[in-house]
């Protein structure tokens, strides 16, 4: 059997991150493979320095490959993020310089109008009640949204040495890639300009003390979005979906295109997953909900939750005030404060 770096990444598919149910490439662990021959070469990165994991990790790779048919040698070097020196692909993006910004999580779907914007903007505010300094960055070229839904019709400043102050609602921080568009310009983004808003999105806006940045990808998992993912250092992605089988197909896209730029997938959201019954309150199923979980176990990703359709979620959206803002209580909120949990969990145990 001739052996090929994809081959090893499936197998190192089944290696398991110490203490948790999934693999070191879904981690983002695995950066670079090198196979000659029989003999594979890996660069590995952790999250953080740690002597035993990296031990750990070591060994059982070494132990999964050799016990493979065809290898006969195996040559693992392991270093701790940040991610310069790595060899091969990572090398050659251009990312941008990391302003103070802690960490970095891509909002994607692989298509428009399953609520991805309404859930980076929950999420977002979610995560601002239970840590400091939240930024939420807007940058669906094709259609931003987030300055309504958060009720924001002013311009950003600069400071006098040309950086844009971004503005602020609800304690959160944001930059919306509209405010750099008039309402009636239709603009079509190249892969060049894309590339380069983000870019600068992250490099020439104040983020300053900014410890978590959530950003709303243009929807799709196309060349744009990855070239977007590519300039920023992300710290995980999360996948949004709604139960019907044609959104449910784009989630594997949404896993494969992280998945191919070591980001680590902090889950997927099923959104407008059932009613809750005005009368009742009880739970109306509409589009047979449950697709994202089963998704979510298919691709040994996380499971973050399923959000209810509720008309005060749209009318939040259209009033610029968010439904954790404006109805806290309510059960989709609730579950956009477990998804924000879930999250930060993932996150602070793994970066
Ligand atoms: N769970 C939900 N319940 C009711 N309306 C929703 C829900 N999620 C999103 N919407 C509404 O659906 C529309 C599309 O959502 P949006 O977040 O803009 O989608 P996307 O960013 O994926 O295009 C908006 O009007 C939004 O208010
Ligand atoms: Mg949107």
């Amino acid at each position: 059997m001739k052996l090929n770096p994809e081959g090893i990444r499936n197998i190192l598919n089944k290696v398991k991150y110490p203490g948790f149910t999934r693999d070191i490439v879904s981690f983002g662990v695995v950066k670079e493979i090198e196979v000659e021959g029989s003999k594979v070469k890996l660069y590995l990165v952790l999250p953080k320095p740690d002597e035993k994991l990296e031990s750990e990790i070591r060994n059982s790779v070494i132990k999964t490959l050799l016990e493979s048919p065809g290898v006969s040698e195996v040559d693992v070097m392991i270093g701790a993020r940040e991610l310069k020196g790595t060899p091969g692909q990572a090398r050659t993006v251009e990312r941008a310089k990391l302003p103070e910004i802690k960490y970095f999580i891509a909002v994607a779907s692989g298509k428009g109008g399953v609520g991805k914007s309404t859930v980076a903007v929950n999420l977002a505010l979610s995560i601002s009640k239970m840590r400091k300094n939240v930024g939420l960055m807007d940058a669906d070229i094709w259609g931003p949204s987030t300055p309504i839904m958060l009720g924001i019709n002013e311009r950003p400043r600069s400071t006098p040495d040309q950086k844009i102050i971004p503005l602020e609602k609800f304690g959160l921080k944001l930059m919306s890639i509209g405010f750099l568009i008039n309402d009636d310009d239709t603009v079509i983004w190249r892969g060049p300009m894309v590339h380069g808003a983000v870019k600068q999105f992250i490099e020439d806006v104040e983020w300053k003390g900014t410890d978590y940045l959530v950003i709303d990808l243009p929807p799709g998992t196309g060349d744009a979005q990855l070239s977007l993912i590519q300039t920023a250092p992300l710290s995980g992605g999360v996948i949004v979906t709604t139960p019907q089988d044609v959104a449910l197909i784009d989630v594997r896209r949404g896993v494969q295109m992280f998945k191919k730029l070591n980001v680590p997938v902090l889950g997927i959201i099923e959104n407008m997953s059932y009613l809750v019954c005005p009368h009742c309150s009880g739970e109306v199923d509409i589009f047979s909900k449950g697709g994202g979980k089963r998704m979510a176990e298919k691709f040994d990703v996380p499971f973050l939750g399923e959000i209810p359709i509720d008309p005060e979620i749209r009318k939040g959206g259209d009033d610029g005030i968010p439904i954790v803002v404006s109805h806290p209580e309510s059960a989709a909120a609730k579950a956009f404060t477990v998804a924000a949990e879930k999250i930060l969990k993932i996150i602070e145990e793994t970066a």
